[in-house]
Protein backbone atom coordinates (compact mmCIF):
# COMPACT_ATOMS: atom_id res chain seq x y z
CA UNK A 1 0.00 0.00 0.00
CA UNK A 2 2.89 2.14 0.92
CA UNK A 3 4.40 1.53 -2.13
CA UNK A 4 1.30 2.55 -4.13
CA UNK A 5 1.52 5.66 -2.54
CA UNK A 6 5.25 5.64 -3.35
CA UNK A 7 4.95 5.33 -7.48
CA UNK A 8 1.77 7.54 -7.29
CA UNK A 9 3.63 10.77 -5.95
CA UNK A 10 6.33 9.38 -8.46
CA UNK A 11 3.89 9.84 -11.24
CA UNK A 12 2.44 12.58 -10.05
CA UNK A 13 4.42 15.21 -12.01
CA UNK A 14 4.48 13.34 -15.26
CA UNK A 15 0.67 13.72 -14.93
CA UNK A 16 0.63 17.21 -14.86
CA UNK A 17 3.29 17.74 -17.52
CA UNK A 18 1.31 15.64 -19.95
CA UNK A 19 -1.34 17.83 -18.88
CA UNK A 20 0.40 21.27 -19.83
CA UNK A 21 1.80 19.33 -22.82
CA UNK A 22 -1.44 20.74 -25.36
CA UNK A 23 -0.15 24.30 -24.74
CA UNK A 24 2.96 23.30 -26.27
CA UNK A 25 1.74 20.76 -29.33
CA UNK A 26 1.67 23.19 -31.74
CA UNK A 27 5.10 25.17 -31.88
CA UNK A 28 6.90 26.81 -34.74
CA UNK A 29 8.02 24.77 -37.14
CA UNK A 30 10.09 24.07 -40.43
CA UNK A 31 10.95 21.94 -43.07
CA UNK A 32 14.88 23.24 -43.35
CA UNK A 33 16.78 25.88 -41.88
CA UNK A 34 15.95 28.75 -44.96
CA UNK A 35 12.39 27.16 -45.27
CA UNK A 36 9.51 29.72 -44.06
CA UNK A 37 8.42 28.87 -40.27
CA UNK A 38 4.95 27.33 -40.32
CA UNK A 39 2.48 28.83 -37.80
CA UNK A 40 -1.43 29.27 -37.55
CA UNK A 41 -3.74 28.84 -40.06
CA UNK A 42 -0.68 27.10 -41.24
CA UNK A 43 -0.35 23.34 -40.32
CA UNK A 44 2.70 20.68 -41.13
CA UNK A 45 0.79 17.67 -42.11
CA UNK A 46 2.01 14.74 -40.16
CA UNK A 47 3.82 16.44 -37.55
CA UNK A 48 1.56 18.62 -35.89
CA UNK A 49 -1.75 17.56 -34.50
CA UNK A 50 -5.22 18.45 -36.49
CA UNK A 51 -6.40 21.64 -34.43
CA UNK A 52 -2.60 23.45 -35.07
CA UNK A 53 -3.99 24.62 -38.44
CA UNK A 54 -7.33 25.71 -40.37
CA UNK A 55 -9.03 23.62 -42.10
CA UNK A 56 -7.25 23.24 -45.79
CA UNK A 57 -4.15 25.12 -44.92
CA UNK A 58 -1.90 22.10 -44.74
CA UNK A 59 1.67 22.29 -46.04
CA UNK A 60 4.04 18.96 -45.99
CA UNK A 61 7.91 18.92 -46.39
CA UNK A 62 8.68 17.20 -49.59
CA UNK A 63 12.90 16.97 -49.79
CA UNK A 64 13.14 19.72 -47.22
CA UNK A 65 11.39 21.82 -49.18
CA UNK A 66 7.81 23.27 -47.67
CA UNK A 67 5.47 22.17 -50.31
CA UNK A 68 1.17 22.78 -50.49
CA UNK A 69 -1.07 20.60 -52.45
CA UNK A 70 -3.61 21.52 -54.76
CA UNK A 71 -6.07 18.29 -56.39
CA UNK A 72 -6.62 21.00 -59.59
CA UNK A 73 -2.80 20.98 -60.23
CA UNK A 74 -0.69 19.38 -57.78
CA UNK A 75 2.17 20.19 -55.72
CA UNK A 76 3.73 24.08 -55.08
CA UNK A 77 6.47 25.10 -53.74
CA UNK A 78 5.96 27.12 -50.70
CA UNK A 79 8.60 29.76 -50.75
CA UNK A 80 7.66 32.35 -47.81
CA UNK A 81 4.42 32.91 -46.27
CA UNK A 82 3.69 36.51 -44.63
CA UNK A 83 1.51 35.92 -41.85
CA UNK A 84 1.02 40.19 -40.94
CA UNK A 85 -0.22 40.47 -44.98
CA UNK A 86 -2.23 37.28 -45.60
CA UNK A 87 0.40 35.98 -48.29
CA UNK A 88 1.94 32.84 -49.45
CA UNK A 89 4.05 33.68 -51.95
CA UNK A 90 4.62 29.90 -54.45
CA UNK A 91 6.93 28.90 -56.96
CA UNK A 92 5.94 25.95 -59.43
CA UNK A 93 8.09 23.11 -59.53
CA UNK A 94 8.24 22.89 -62.95
CA UNK A 95 8.45 26.28 -64.10
CA UNK A 96 5.33 27.29 -66.26
CA UNK A 97 3.61 29.64 -64.66
CA UNK A 98 0.86 29.51 -66.82
CA UNK A 99 0.28 26.35 -66.52
CA UNK A 100 -0.92 26.74 -62.75
CA UNK A 101 -2.84 29.96 -63.69
CA UNK A 102 -4.51 27.52 -66.44
CA UNK A 103 -5.32 24.87 -64.37
CA UNK A 104 -5.35 25.94 -60.74
CA UNK A 105 -8.88 26.46 -59.67
CA UNK A 106 -9.02 27.90 -55.85
CA UNK A 107 -12.90 27.85 -55.86
CA UNK A 108 -12.69 25.38 -53.38
CA UNK A 109 -10.03 26.03 -51.70
CA UNK A 110 -9.41 29.28 -48.43
CA UNK A 111 -7.36 31.03 -50.75
CA UNK A 112 -7.38 33.21 -54.23
CA UNK A 113 -5.03 35.06 -55.91
CA UNK A 114 -3.35 37.96 -54.24
CA UNK A 115 -2.87 39.89 -57.15
CA UNK A 116 -5.82 41.68 -59.43
CA UNK A 117 -7.23 39.37 -61.91
CA UNK A 118 -8.53 40.12 -65.56
CA UNK A 119 -9.45 37.72 -68.11
CA UNK A 120 -7.78 36.33 -70.87
CA UNK A 121 -8.00 33.42 -73.40
CA UNK A 122 -6.00 30.67 -73.44
CA UNK A 123 -4.96 29.46 -77.50
CA UNK A 124 -3.65 26.45 -79.01
CA UNK A 125 -2.36 27.09 -82.71
CA UNK A 126 -1.29 24.92 -85.23
CA UNK A 127 0.76 26.96 -86.65
CA UNK A 128 2.72 30.70 -85.24
CA UNK A 129 0.23 33.77 -84.93
CA UNK A 130 2.22 36.05 -87.02
CA UNK A 131 1.58 39.32 -85.14
CA UNK A 132 4.51 40.91 -82.78
CA UNK A 133 1.81 41.67 -80.13
CA UNK A 134 1.24 37.19 -80.18
CA UNK A 135 3.49 36.00 -78.29
CA UNK A 136 4.12 32.46 -77.13
CA UNK A 137 3.89 30.71 -73.77
CA UNK A 138 6.85 28.30 -74.40
CA UNK A 139 6.64 26.19 -71.79
CA UNK A 140 2.92 25.09 -72.95
CA UNK A 141 3.89 25.37 -76.33
CA UNK A 142 5.63 22.38 -79.05
CA UNK A 143 7.04 22.23 -82.47
CA UNK A 144 3.44 21.81 -83.68
CA UNK A 145 1.35 24.00 -81.45
CA UNK A 146 1.69 26.82 -79.93
CA UNK A 147 -0.28 28.49 -77.24
CA UNK A 148 -0.85 32.20 -76.16
CA UNK A 149 -2.43 34.03 -73.52
CA UNK A 150 -4.80 36.88 -75.59
CA UNK A 151 -7.67 39.67 -74.39
CA UNK A 152 -10.86 37.98 -73.98
CA UNK A 153 -12.45 39.89 -76.60
CA UNK A 154 -10.34 39.02 -79.21
CA UNK A 155 -11.76 36.86 -82.10
CA UNK A 156 -10.32 33.30 -82.30
CA UNK A 157 -7.96 33.05 -85.14
CA UNK A 158 -8.86 30.32 -88.09
CA UNK A 159 -5.61 27.84 -86.85
CA UNK A 160 -6.14 28.43 -82.97
CA UNK A 161 -8.45 26.60 -80.85
CA UNK A 162 -9.90 28.11 -77.69
CA UNK A 163 -8.90 26.26 -74.66
CA UNK A 164 -9.92 28.01 -72.09
CA UNK A 165 -10.96 32.04 -70.57
CA UNK A 166 -10.58 32.75 -67.07
CA UNK A 167 -9.19 35.49 -65.20
CA UNK A 168 -5.51 34.96 -64.25
CA UNK A 169 -3.33 38.14 -62.28
CA UNK A 170 -0.79 38.33 -65.48
CA UNK A 171 -0.68 37.34 -69.58
CA UNK A 172 1.94 35.85 -70.59
CA UNK A 173 5.36 38.13 -71.07
CA UNK A 174 8.61 37.01 -71.62
CA UNK A 175 10.01 39.82 -69.57
CA UNK A 176 8.69 38.09 -66.51
CA UNK A 177 10.49 35.08 -66.54
CA UNK A 178 10.94 35.16 -63.20
CA UNK A 179 8.31 31.38 -62.81
CA UNK A 180 6.84 32.93 -59.91
CA UNK A 181 5.32 36.29 -61.05
CA UNK A 182 2.02 36.22 -59.86
CA UNK A 183 1.88 33.29 -58.00
CA UNK A 184 0.81 34.72 -54.97
CA UNK A 185 -2.24 34.15 -52.73
CA UNK A 186 -4.23 35.53 -50.25
CA UNK A 187 -6.60 34.30 -47.35
CA UNK A 188 -8.74 35.96 -45.28
CA UNK A 189 -7.57 35.96 -41.91
CA UNK A 190 -10.20 35.79 -38.87
CA UNK A 191 -10.58 38.80 -37.86
CA UNK A 192 -8.74 40.16 -34.47
CA UNK A 193 -12.25 39.89 -32.42
CA UNK A 194 -12.42 36.23 -33.34
CA UNK A 195 -8.64 35.79 -32.88
CA UNK A 196 -9.08 37.03 -29.23
CA UNK A 197 -11.83 35.06 -28.77
CA UNK A 198 -10.48 31.92 -29.72
CA UNK A 199 -7.28 32.87 -27.68
CA UNK A 200 -9.38 33.31 -24.25
CA UNK A 201 -11.56 30.13 -24.72
CA UNK A 202 -7.85 28.00 -25.33
CA UNK A 203 -7.21 29.85 -22.12
CA UNK A 204 -9.86 28.90 -20.32
CA UNK A 205 -10.14 25.52 -21.56
CA UNK A 206 -5.93 24.96 -20.43
CA UNK A 207 -7.06 25.97 -17.05
CA UNK A 208 -10.41 23.86 -16.39
CA UNK A 209 -7.93 21.52 -17.52
CA UNK A 210 -5.52 21.89 -15.23
CA UNK A 211 -7.92 22.55 -12.39
CA UNK A 212 -9.48 18.77 -12.92
CA UNK A 213 -6.61 17.17 -13.37
CA UNK A 214 -5.21 18.55 -10.19
CA UNK A 215 -8.68 17.92 -8.61
CA UNK A 216 -8.63 14.51 -10.07
CA UNK A 217 -5.40 13.66 -8.63
CA UNK A 218 -6.42 15.29 -5.23
CA UNK A 219 -9.50 13.06 -4.66
CA UNK A 220 -7.22 10.26 -5.50
CA UNK A 221 -4.49 10.68 -3.10
CA UNK A 222 -6.83 11.58 -0.93
CA UNK A 223 -8.86 7.86 -1.31
CA UNK A 224 -5.87 6.48 -1.19
CA UNK A 225 -4.36 7.80 2.08
CA UNK A 226 -7.31 7.12 3.50
CA UNK A 227 -7.73 3.75 2.57
CA UNK A 228 -3.85 3.42 3.80
CA UNK A 229 -4.95 4.54 7.08
CA UNK A 230 -8.18 2.34 7.21
CA UNK A 231 -6.10 -1.10 6.75
CA UNK A 232 -3.33 0.08 8.84
CA UNK A 233 -5.75 0.74 11.44
CA UNK A 234 -7.75 -2.63 11.02
CA UNK A 235 -4.45 -4.67 10.74
CA UNK A 236 -2.85 -2.88 13.99
CA UNK A 237 -6.14 -4.15 15.70
CA UNK A 238 -5.98 -7.74 14.36
CA UNK A 239 -2.37 -7.48 15.48
CA UNK A 240 -3.56 -6.38 19.21
CA UNK A 241 -6.11 -9.00 19.07
CA UNK A 242 -4.14 -11.70 18.29
CA UNK A 243 -1.41 -10.93 20.96
CA UNK A 244 -4.33 -10.85 23.66
CA UNK A 245 -5.29 -14.47 21.93
CA UNK A 246 -1.76 -15.09 22.44
CA UNK A 247 -1.30 -14.29 25.27
CA UNK A 248 -4.45 -15.96 26.99
CA UNK A 249 -3.54 -19.11 25.75
CA UNK A 250 0.37 -18.87 27.55
CA UNK A 251 -1.66 -17.54 30.66
CA UNK A 252 -3.89 -20.97 30.11
CA UNK A 253 -1.04 -23.05 29.83
CA UNK A 254 0.45 -22.03 33.01
C1 LIG B 1 17.31 17.37 -45.74
O1 LIG B 1 18.00 17.94 -44.65
C2 LIG B 1 18.73 17.02 -43.90
C3 LIG B 1 19.29 17.75 -42.66
O2 LIG B 1 19.58 19.09 -42.92
C4 LIG B 1 19.84 16.42 -44.79
O3 LIG B 1 20.59 15.48 -44.04
C5 LIG B 1 19.19 15.74 -45.98
O4 LIG B 1 20.17 15.26 -46.86
C6 LIG B 1 18.28 16.71 -46.72
N1 LIG B 1 17.55 15.99 -47.74
C7 LIG B 1 17.42 16.43 -48.98
C8 LIG B 1 16.66 15.55 -49.91
O5 LIG B 1 17.89 17.49 -49.35
C1 LIG C 1 -13.64 25.31 -60.33
O1 LIG C 1 -14.27 24.29 -59.56
C2 LIG C 1 -15.63 24.56 -59.28
C3 LIG C 1 -16.10 23.49 -58.31
O2 LIG C 1 -15.54 22.25 -58.59
C4 LIG C 1 -16.41 24.61 -60.58
O3 LIG C 1 -17.76 24.87 -60.31
C5 LIG C 1 -15.83 25.72 -61.45
O4 LIG C 1 -16.48 25.73 -62.71
C6 LIG C 1 -14.34 25.53 -61.66
N1 LIG C 1 -13.81 26.70 -62.35
C7 LIG C 1 -13.03 26.61 -63.42
C8 LIG C 1 -12.53 27.90 -63.97
O5 LIG C 1 -12.73 25.54 -63.95
C1 LIG D 1 -2.45 22.11 -77.57
O1 LIG D 1 -2.68 21.17 -78.61
C2 LIG D 1 -1.75 20.12 -78.64
C3 LIG D 1 -2.02 19.30 -79.90
O2 LIG D 1 -3.36 19.25 -80.20
C4 LIG D 1 -1.87 19.29 -77.38
O3 LIG D 1 -0.95 18.24 -77.38
C5 LIG D 1 -1.61 20.20 -76.17
O4 LIG D 1 -1.79 19.50 -74.98
C6 LIG D 1 -2.53 21.39 -76.24
N1 LIG D 1 -2.16 22.31 -75.16
C7 LIG D 1 -3.03 22.96 -74.37
C8 LIG D 1 -2.47 23.85 -73.32
O5 LIG D 1 -4.22 22.84 -74.52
Amino acid sequence: MLMGTFIFLCLFPSIILAAEASEINCPMINCSHEAPLIRFPFRLIDQQPQNCGYLGFNLFCKENTTTIHFSSYGDLIVNSISYETPKLNLLDPKNCVHEVFLNLNLSLTPFRYYNVLKKYTYLNCSSRLVSPSFLQIPCLSGTHHHVYTVESSLDVPDCCRLVKTIAIPFSYSPYLSDNSFGLGLTWDSPSEDSKEKTEQVRWFETALGKVLTISIIAVAMTTLISMEIYWFKKLDGRNSVENDLEFEMLLGDF
